[in-house]
Order: C-alpha cells, then structure tokens, then sequence
C-alpha cells in the first residue's frame, strides 16, 4: 500500500479544509517570538502561515517530498512578498533521531503529531529530543485527538469528500477506519480521473494523562490545558518542569 506522505497534491487536498488551527500557532509565536520549530511540518500549511508572518520557521519532517513541496511554496511566498516574509529552514529527519542542535523559543507539534508514535517509549523519546532544541523559557506545544473528539469516531467506509486535486481536477476520497488496542487503523481510497490510490496509516490515539505522562517522564510540566478549539481535542502547552511555575500565568 501505498504513504499518503509520499503524494503532496492528495495531501494538501484532504487538508485544504483544515484552517481553523494556522491562527493560534500564529498567535503563539507572536507571543513567544521565533525562531519556531515545526515537527511534521508536511507540506507547510502552518509552517507557510508562520513564514509569512514574518517568522524564522525550522520545518522538521521525515518525508523528502512533503517538505520539497512546503519550501516550494514558501520560496513563492518569499518571491511574491520579498523581505516582508520570514525564513524557512527544512531539516529532513526522523525527530527520534534528529541530534543538530537548536534553540528555540517555541516547538509545536501540530495536527495529531503525536499519535504517529506508537509506543509509550517512542512518545517519550520524541518529548526528550525537542526538550534539547528548546531554548531556556521554551514552551512545546501539541494538538491531538483523543478517542471521541469527533475527529476519530466512526468506524466503516465512509465518502469523506470531493477534493480538488492542484493539476488533476475533482477525485474522491473514502476512508476505511477501524480500532482495536488504541491503534487507529486508516485506509483511505483516493480515486482521481486516471488513477486509484490506496493508502494506509496507522496512528495511536493517546489520551491527556498518557500524554502528560510521556511529558513528564522527559522532564516537562504542563503549562497551559485550556484548548483553543471545539470538541473534545486536546491541545496541550508544556514548559521544562523545572520553569513552569514561572511561566505558569502566561497567556
Ligand atoms: C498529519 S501530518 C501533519 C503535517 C502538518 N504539521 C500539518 O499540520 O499540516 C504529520 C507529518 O508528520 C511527519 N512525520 C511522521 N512521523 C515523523 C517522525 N518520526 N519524524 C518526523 N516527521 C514525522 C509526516 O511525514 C507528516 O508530514
């Protein structure tokens, strides 16, 4: 079966709809300035936002053709407004085994990130490595979907949309999900004018306390719970544990 990270037209077409998340990353760098780190930047939908606001943004991913289609777009971003724009830095690397060293006031971990690391050890080593790129006063911050928020809660194939493909026009798209021992099992079909995929994910569906759990274990405390956005989605805000009560009143 065919990585829905290898395809970044397909991609950016099952995301296109997903806006309601660029504005609060956008409000969180303004208020703990840049450089900002993206882990699983993909194709830049947030990472672009944040560079055309005028951030310094290190686009972390492991897939070579997602992140060539975030810097392709943002070098047009960067052509088309000139030096009112930040800069983009790719960095292609597994964030299990990224070492360079960073610094930087901000990491976020977007659009479910976490619930690509399977195991307990593997969400703790990720903790631990973005606590080595995050500058003194740093705050990491992540969006993830429980089971029921309403992202993840039907089980079947299901249409989920016509999408408008960049040079291929109109396809549809259906999703095939299934749970079992708190892995989310997708396959999506993808069906455009002269071609059929099929792709495969599978992601972990943590919970808040397992989350804040592997936080801690790498040595941060939770800073802000509050979520920005509707529904049961978490979106968790943590600073090094030895500052958090510093930062603790912080909007
Ligand atoms: C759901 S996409 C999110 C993309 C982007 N953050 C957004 O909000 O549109 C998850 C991304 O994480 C990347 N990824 C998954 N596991 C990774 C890992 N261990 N290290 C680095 N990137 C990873 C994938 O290649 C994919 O681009």
């Amino acid at each position: 079966m065919q990585s829905l990270y290898d395809y970044p037209d397909i991609y950016d077409a099952m995301h296109a709809a997903v806006v309601e998340d660029v504005e609060v990353y956008g409000d969180l760098a303004r208020h703990t300035g840049g450089p900002v780190l993206e882990v699983g930047c993909g194709t830049g939908r947030i990472s672009s936002a944040l560079v055309g606001a005028g951030f310094t943004v290190y686009g972390l991913d492991s897939s070579v053709v997602l992140l060539a289609r975030a810097q392709e777009k943002i070098e047009r971003l960067q052509t088309d407004n000139g030096a009112a724009v930040g800069r983009f830095i790719p960095l292609q690397a597994d964030i299990l085994e990224y070492s360079d060293p960073l610094s930087v006031p901000l990491v976020i971990l977007p659009l479910n990130f976490c619930a690509h690391l399977h195991t307990m050890c593997a969400l703790v080593g990720m903790f631990a490595a973005v606590r080595r790129l995050l500058a003194p006063g740093g705050q990491v911050v992540l969006h993830a979907f429980p089971e029921g928020s309403g992202v993840a809660e039907r089980d079947g194939l299901v249409h989920r949309a016509s999408l408008s493909l960049r040079d291929a026009g109109k396809c549809d798209w259906y999703e095939s999900r299934t749970v079992s021992g708190g892995l989310e099992r997708l396959i999506w079909y993808v069906q455009t004018s002269d071609s059929d995929y099929t792709f495969s994910l599978v992601l972990r569906i943590w919970n808040r306390r397992d989350l804040v759990r592997a936080a801690a274990t790498a040595g941060f405390r939770l800073v802000e719970p509050d979520t920005p956005f509707a529904g049961d989605a978490l979106f968790l805000r943590f600073a090094a544990a030895s500052e958090a009560a510093a930062t603790e009143n912080q909007p």
